[in-house]
């Protein structure tokens, strides 16, 4: 969602510009562009649609040494080139980048804008105009900047440049993510890292209310108080080569393809050696008497089979909560809570804004994330990493997987200090293994999926997933997964509960996909395939091979029930991946979608 790059001090801005926007495509856009200066003359550039689209555009003149960039994702008026970004003020001194949303920018505009011609519907054309505003009230741009940032509300980070003085990027940011970047003679703005690890593996965080000004060789630090601070840069540790496709036609199947290796990762850095958790964070939890789990989108569907896994291996009550809803009806809490929040991006605004809450009560909290130094890794009292590496597709894949993974190896360890009998009887290493092994099985079936994905969703505009127990979780999961890449309408069912109003919906020739996986249900689960095939459904069945029927498509290997969604998801991943193909969409970037959701 949104995202913002950034350069002051290399001759080929237009460039890297242009390149850290690419490697930010993954979050999500609908329009972007550029502001180039070269010290008398600013170009700006902008368009709807892909980067592709922009780059088609920039033309060979445009150079300079400094400029911003950004990818859209439309949240206060439609993608169109006016109210992509950069916006500009009424005197075209001022250009701005913003990620976020100010939710006071009507009354801003009525209070100190009523005489400035607005050309966007954006709510940033309030901020660069608010920069205009206080300059011509005398001020220098950067008292005008820290001006406009403390009157905004809401979330955002910004990054400006100011024509008649264009040596210098003005940087601040309030609840959405923004990185320095330091390399030598030149400096960087970006959303993620990714974008600009090709310059510099030197990052500067920034806190919630600081300013930077940024210089090609000198950067200067603003805290809350307009007080100047000095902080040290950290090394990011991110390959380059992660974040290619490499021969893959798309992120997504790659990222299907590595989960095997994500698994063995999690047990190598994990479970080596004893076991690597922190033991101050399993004394908490196992103190604690409910965990609440937090989470938004995929995260939450992991968040599902978490709950069933850290139940069994601790005997402590776990409830699952949508971070949207829960932030706004904070249910009565339990004496000792225990907060988990999973995210994949580390930086889910609805996540984080329970966080803060959290933080304010001073309850104690796990943030599982795939992103090191995210906001979420930051706030949170403890950290675990996901360790799958970068994952670029919108459709998660081997987040879903690591998140699960790396919630049982909580459970284990939480468990066996409980002296919980399955936390003491499961050799998670071996568990692990053999997911990774299962999952193989069926990531090299994937000629058989894509026929089996023609065959059963061709044509169709409707399908569902049905499932019990932590089944019922893999089919939420695996309807998602089909709907936000194919738009084929899905829904996710508790198989028993279909019959109780949505079995209205099965016609000739719907398809059903069943998980076949929990011994205490399996039969029943038969039953309920038997119900809708009597009504015209095409059922596809993905049963474990101790409940499966000769006929069924997809039969997985066994391992910990508990622990079998690691598997059972992954054809259902491939099912979406092929369905989206074969309808011709953008597999990676589906429509209206973003993987990093900084709104809320
Ligand atoms: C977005 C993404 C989903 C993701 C959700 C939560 O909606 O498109 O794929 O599951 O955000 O993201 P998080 O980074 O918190 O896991």
């Amino acid at each position: 969602m949104c995202g913002i790059v950034g350069v002051v001090g290399k001759l080929n801005t237009k460039e890297i510009l242009i390149n850290g926007l690419q490697k930010l495509e993954y979050r999500g856009y609908d329009s972007a562009g550029i502001y180039v200066n070269d010290g008398q003359n600013g170009s700006l550039v902008k368009e709807t649609g892909k980067i592709k689209d922009l780059e088609k555009i920039i033309t060979d003149n445009i150079s300079g040494e400094i400029g911003i960039g950004h990818t859209r994702w439309a949240t206060h008026g439609k993608p169109t080139v006016e109210n992509a970004h950069p916006q500009f003020s009424e005197d075209e001194r001022f250009y701005l980048v913003h990620n976020g949303v100010i939710t006071n920018y009507d009354e801003l505009k009525s209070t100190y804008l009523s005489d400035v011609k607005f050309v966007s519907q954006t709510d940033t054309e309030v901020a660069v105009q608010l920069v205009s505003y206080f300059s011509k009230q005398g001020m220098n741009t950067t008292d005008a900047f820290k001006k406009m940032v403390s009157l905004v509300e809401g979330s955002f980070a910004f990054g400006l440049i100011d024509s008649q003085d264009a040596d210098r990027i003005f940087v601040a940011k309030n609840k959405s993510p923004l990185l320095v970047g330091i390399g030598d003679g030149f400096n960087v703005i970006c959303s993620d890292a990714m974008a600009m690890i090709d310059q510099t593996n030197q990052f500067l965080e920034l806190m919630d209310g600081e300013i930077v000004v940024l210089e090609k060789n000198v950067y200067h630090i603003f805290d809350k108080d307009n007080k100047e601070i000095s902080r040290n840069s950290y090394t990011v540790d991110l390959d380059p080569n992660d974040i290619s496709k490499g021969t893959y036609p798309h992120y997504m199947l790659k990222e299907v393809d590595e989960q095997p290796a994500v698994m063995r990762k999690i047990s190598e850095h994990y479970l080596s050696d004893g076991i690597n958790v922190d033991a101050d964070l399993v004394k908490t939890v196992s103190e604690s008497d409910r965990i609440y789990i937090v989470a938004a989108g995929t995260s939450y569907h992991a968040g599902l089979v978490g709950k069933e896994i850290l139940e069994n291996l601790t005997d402590i009550p776990v409830d699952v909560e949508v971070a949207s809803e829960f932030g706004y009806h904070i249910p009565k809490l339990s004496k000792k809570p225990f907060f988990i929040f999973l995210t994949q991006s580390g930086e889910t605004a609805d996540s984080r804004q329970v966080l803060v809450q959290v933080n304010e009560l001073e309850l104690p909290s796990l943030t599982i994330t795939n992103v090191k130094d995210s906001t979420l890794w930051r706030e949170s009292t403890y950290q675990m990493e996901l360790l799958a590496g970068p994952e670029i597709a919108v459709a998660s894949t081997k987040a879903y997987t690591a998140q699960i993974a790396i919630q049982a190896v909580l459970a284990k360890v939480v468990g066996t200090l409980l002296n919980n009998e399955q936390a003491l009887n499961l050799d998670l290493k071996e568990e692990l293994s053999l997911a990774a092994n299962g999952m193989q099985t069926i990531i090299d079936e994937k000629d058989m999926l894509k026929s089996l994905t023609h065959d059963f969703f061709e044509n169709q505009d409707h399908a569902f997933y049905i499932g019990r127990g932590v089944d019922y979780a893999v089919s939420i999961e695996s309807a998602l997964k089909l709907k936000e890449i194919s738009y084929i309408h899905t829904e996710g069912f508790a198989a028993g509960e279909l019959k109780h109003g949505t079995i209205s919906l099965i016609e000739e020739q719907t398809p059903v996909v069943a998980f076949i996986n929990d011994p205490n249900t399996a039969e029943h689960t038969r039953g309920n395939i038997k119900e809708v095939q009597a009504r015209g459904a095409n059922v596809l069945v993905i049963a474990n091979e101790k409940f499966a029927y000769s006929d069924d498509q997809i039969i997985l290997s066994s391992i910990n029930e508990l622990l079998e969604p690691l598997i059972s998801v992954v054809p259902a991943q491939l099912l979406a991946y092929y369905a989206s193909l074969e309808r011709g969409n953008d597999v990676d970037q589906p429509r209206n979608l973003a993987k990093s959701v900084t709104v809320e």
